[in-house]
């Protein structure tokens, strides 16, 4: 299953951003780092245009639709997890105003900064867990071989896996890696 593995993979590198930038944000509050206000744009722009161009299309139109064909016990959390989708988008939204305000006020706006931040953190994990620990084992069992065939092939003609249509979204994640601080990535 193509698309499970796909999906696997964009959960893992937003995972992976959302990880460095509390990483960031503890090094921030602790004196350890000064902010970085590029790398932390970009790790926005990273949770913000991966998940809305990219990851939460291919589940809206494809995979929940079958799902919601095939698993009538998974209809509730197909709606939750379809409103997380919108709330993320305001809420990526509010964080990219946060770091604004931020790099215009200097230090008295980080605690404001964080937690916008950190709730942001906490709302995606949540997200993230819901649907690899309930969601995709019900779409597993529940979903027959000719299903996944379809998906996959949906999947494979309409969007690029998890690089983006040009690569640019696997660019993005290797700049990210490139300013981050060792042990989350390789910069000084
Ligand atoms: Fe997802």
């Amino acid at each position: 299953m193509r698309s499970i593995d796909i999906i696997h993979a964009e959960h893992r590198a937003c995972g992976a951003v959302l990880q460095a930038l509390g990483f960031m944000l503890d090094g921030i509050r602790d004196g350890k780092y000064k902010p970085d206000f590029e790398l932390l744009a970009a790790m926005i722009e990273y949770i913000t245009e991966v998940p809305d161009k990219l990851h939460h299309p291919k589940e809206d139109e494809y995979l929940f639709v079958k799902i919601r064909q095939r698993v009538p016990q998974a209809i509730a959390l197909l709606d939750k997890l379809i409103a997380d989708h919108a709330e993320g988008a305001r809420r990526t939204h509010a964080l990219r105003d946060a770091l604004v305000a931020y790099e215009a006020s200097g230090d008295t706006y980080f605690s404001t900064f964080e937690s916008i931040a950190r709730t942001y953190i906490k709302f995606s994990w949540n997200h993230i867990a819901l649907e690899e620990r309930e969601l995709l084992p019900m779409a597993e069992k529940g979903l027959n071989p000719s299903d996944w065939a379809d998906i996959d092939e949906a999947f494979e003609a309409n969007r690029d896996p998890w690089s983006g249509p040009t690569g640019e979204f696997q660019a993005l994640f290797s700049r990210i890696v490139s300013m981050v601080p060792a042990p989350y990535g390789l910069g000084s």
